[in-house]
């Protein structure tokens, strides 16, 4: 009997009401999977453990606490527990991309500007076995749920659980356009250990790490830039944002122990050496404007709007001295924008000189003015980022804080000095969760390298 049959038949004799037992064992089944990739455990072994968990009539919900004591799992390691879990095989490729902080340069990349961002080392890790049957299967750890299109209909986008495919569709459907062929039917699943909604663009790693897994496949090697120029096409125009090239760019062309420079009108990607003593703390605190896509596209225009009554294709054309001189012709918010914009150019520019002569207090004072300036000339800051730059900029271990991305909720990003430990972060969070009744999630960020391909039997 096949295993969904069995659990069906099981379900039943544990008293499942009628109708709902086929129900209940595709959960179990969907549950299995999902906790053999968490724990990096055969699936086997999570089913075992899932049915005695129901056959002792343990309430609650189900819970992988009992499973049996294991190191935890590398993320090469879950990727192969899940693939085999998913596709009952081994994949052929492996690849990861990082996700990023936007250390500083503020919606700068889409106007043609300078901005500085660093590499964590979190991402998304994607893993792929080529198919004969011209099948297409996709499966994510935080989805659950295998989706199947065919290779020879076009990409269609997908709406609810399904919509995370719309990133590996978006790089499919980017790909005939940089010239390059596109993989036929292959299985395909992706595990992430970056925080969902923090901020971080695990949007442009899960591009980036599909991209270089689609390219092994069909054994096509172009450039660096070609595979970051794909990931802001998927995102431009099959996902749908207007945004510009930071997060593809850094997770492309990160480095351990570096920030990645990006003049984005070239594009040119260069990487500057971080101090060894800056650290990097993330408080996400979990708020997201309802509108907060159309905000940014709002934004967008907004600059586009002030660019072309100034007379220049791209704000990054403009100087300071310049918009002085054409403020009298914009619009008050018109000019707001322009401000923040021309301006967070020339402190990206100031950062770099900081920065090369090691002083990470200048650093910290660039970050803090970026910030308010999205907070009184860009208004892509909310109350909760205000009270967490205010907070952490207090402390004397605090170089400097600011929003890191869109904006308009998300996290806020601290370059601290290393007495900056876990209790300052402890402190900041309680004080947060005293005005808004929600505890931020903190991180601690490490810089990490760019995209690449594992190969599926190195050590973790
Ligand atoms: C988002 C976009 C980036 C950039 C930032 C703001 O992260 O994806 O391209 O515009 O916002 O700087």
């Amino acid at each position: 009997m096949a295993e969904l049959e069995q659990l069906v038949e099981l379900c039943r004799k544990l008293g499942a009401p009628p109708g709902q037992a086929a129900t209940m064992a595709a959960q179990l089944q969907k549950r299995a999977t999902q906790l053999a990739g968490e724990r990096g455990v055969a699936r086997e072994a999570a089913m075992k453990y899932l049915l005695e968990v129901l056959v002792k009539g343990r309430h609650g919900e189900i819970s992988a606490d009992n499973l049996p004591d294991r190191p935890t799992p590398s993320m090469r390691e879950k990727i192969v527990a899940l693939f085999h879990a998913t596709y009952g095989r081994a994949p052929e490729i492996i690849t990861r991309a990082p996700g990023r902080i936007e250390f500083i340069g503020n919606h700068t990349d889409y106007n043609g500007g300078t901005v500085l961002g660093a590499a964590i080392d979190r991402g998304v890790w994607v893993a792929l076995a080529r198919r004969a049957d011209g099948q297409r299967l996709f499966f994510s750890d935080q989805a659950g749920e295998v989706v199947a299109l065919p290779a020879g209909s076009a990409p269609i986008k997908l709406e609810g659980p399904q919509s995370w495919v719309n990133y590996p569709q978006g790089v499919l459907a980017a790909l005939p356009a940089f010239g390059l062929r596109v993989p036929a039917g292959f299985d395909y699943a992706a595990v992430s250990d970056l925080p969902i909604g923090a901020g971080l663009s695990s949007s442009a790693a899960i591009e980036l790490a599909s991209g270089l897994a689609f390219l092994e496949a069909t054994d096509q090697h172009p450039s660096r830039e070609t595979l970051v120029g794909i990931g802001k096409h998927a995102e431009n125009n099959f996902v749908g944002v207007p945004c510009g090239i930071l997060d593809q760019g850094v997770s492309g062309f990160g480095r351990k122990d570096h920030l990645v420079f990006i003049d984005c009108r070239g594009p040119r990607f260069a990487t500057v050496p971080l101090p060894a003593e800056a650290h990097f703390w993330i408080f996400n605190t979990h708020t997201k404007h309802a509108l907060v896509d159309g905000l940014y596209a709002a934004r967008h225009r907004e600059c586009m709007e002030a660019a072309k009554a100034l007379g220049v294709s791209l704000l990054a054309d403009v100087s300071p001295p310049a918009l002085a001189r054409g403020a009298a012709g914009l619009s008050p918010v018109a000019l707001k924008r322009a401000k923040h914009i021309v301006e967070e150019i020339a402190r990206v520019d100031a950062t770099m000189r900081a920065l090369q002569s090691g002083d990470l207090a200048a650093t910290g004072q660039l970050l803090t003015a970026s910030h308010r300036s999205s907070q009184h000339l860009f208004e892509n800051s909310t109350p909760e980022l205000d009270f967490l730059v205010d907070a952490l900029v207090a402390l004397p271990q605090v170089h400097g804080a600011r929003l890191t991305g869109g904006g308009f909720g998300g996290a806020v990003m601290a370059l601290t000095g290393p007495a900056f430990g876990e209790a300052q972060a402890a402190n900041v969070a309680d004080a947060y969760a005293g005005k808004f009744r929600n505890r931020p999630d903190v991180l601690h960020a490490l810089t990490g390298n760019g995209a690449e391909r594992i190969a599926p039997d190195s050590q973790p």
